[in-house]
């Protein structure tokens, strides 16, 4: 295959990186990660590659999005990304966490632009940041560093948002990682995926443990909990890796939430195991009625983004779907305090 050379853009180009009131980002040097034609070599991320946000009045520091499996660059992707924008206006947010299959169907570096930027400009242009993770179709042909380049993110990496004393970690993580078969690199190096997936769960241990943030939240592509998933070939294998390897990090270090994609519906947080789990997997494709189990209790074929907010009692969002209607609200306490008994849908 010939591949074109995309015109690289960094979506964070132009983003303030002074010490005025409208927001400072301190990133990490990241070595490798230049944005160029090259694909880098992912740099091995520390707890000291921790981004730190202040506030950033203009954007309402303490908002931020979720959406996930959106690049398909169609009709769907953009009504959803319309909605996004307009919410935007209503309730200024300045972060979106994305949750992965950023570009269909086989992560084509050509597509990019297309995928990435266009749908997303006009909160690009507003400075609202976008923290990716990688889904099994950005890697499955070996391009998940050049989305990453592109992005201009490591591989996995943590951040907070929120105000002091109430700041919210959070840790993106690269599941194919996890889940070898789902990858390139996977199938065709499984020793040099093994270094790379020790790696990263050797750095997630240690952030975790060193947390003091008063939150903690992981994201990653795949889901460890889905009813949905269970109906489709080979996901309940997946979400047993992904278990067995996050489940005893979670509960020995108190994660209150794991955000996943994947499967192209939206699920409820749900309590498992002392975390609260969700997926929000249409933010531009959509599982038709007979795929990934039945709508009810909880689960909804959709298409949607969240708006959370950070709040002192915890976490509260709304899932808003691609005609701007809410189906769905509710919160996620901080651990210990009360109040934390979900809202039925609106
Ligand atoms: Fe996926």
């Amino acid at each position: 295959m010939t591949l074109v050379s995309p015109r690289y853009q960094n979506p964070y180009a132009g983003f303030p990186l002074d010490n005025s009131s409208q927001g400072r980002m301190m990133r990490p040097s990241l070595s490798g990660l230049s944005v160029g034609l090259r694909p880098p070599v992912a740099p091995v991320a520390s707890p000291a590659s921790l981004y730190t946000f202040l506030p950033n009045r203009q954007n309402a520091p303490y908002r931020f999005a979720v959406m996930g499996d959106a690049g398909t660059g169609d009709l769907n992707q953009a009504l959803v990304a319309r909605q996004m924008s307009f919410w935007h206006q209503v309730m200024p947010y300045n972060s979106v966490m994305v949750l992965g299959d950023n570009v269909y169907k086989n992560g084509e570096p050509a597509l990019f632009p297309d995928r990435i930027t266009r749908p997303y400009q006009d909160l690009q242009r507003q400075g609202v940041r976008f923290f990716p993770v990688l889904g099994n179709h950005d890697v499955k042909k070996g391009f998940g560093d050049w989305q990453l380049a592109y992005w201009g993110v490591p591989p996995f990496y943590n951040f907070k948002l929120g105000p002091p004393g109430f700041e919210v970690e959070f840790w993106a993580i690269d599941t194919n990682l996890l889940i070898p078969q789902s990858s390139l690199e996977g199938q065709a190096n499984p020793v040099l995926a093994r270094q790379k997936a020790a790696c990263q769960m050797a750095w997630l241990a240690q952030s975790l443990a060193q947390s003091t943030a008063s939150m903690k939240v992981v994201y990653g592509h795949h889901p460890m909990a889905s009813r949905g998933a269970n109906t489709k070939p080979g996901r309940a294998f997946e979400q047993q890796i992904l278990a067995s390897q996050l489940g005893p990090l979670f509960s020995r270090y108190g994660v209150d939430l794991y955000m996943s994609g994947h499967e192209h519906h939206y699920e409820k947080p749900a309590l498992v195991s002392g975390t609260y789990h969700l997926v929000s997997g249409a933010g531009g494709k959509l599982d038709s009625a007979k795929r990934g189990g039945p709508e009810g209790n909880g689960l909804l074929k959709q298409l949607h983004f969240m708006l959370f907010e950070i709040t002192p009692q915890g976490l509260t969002y709304r899932t808003i779907s691609s005609d701007g209607k809410f189906i769905d609200c509710g919160k996620i306490p901080r651990r210990g305090m009360l109040g934390g008994q979900l809202y039925t849908y609106a």
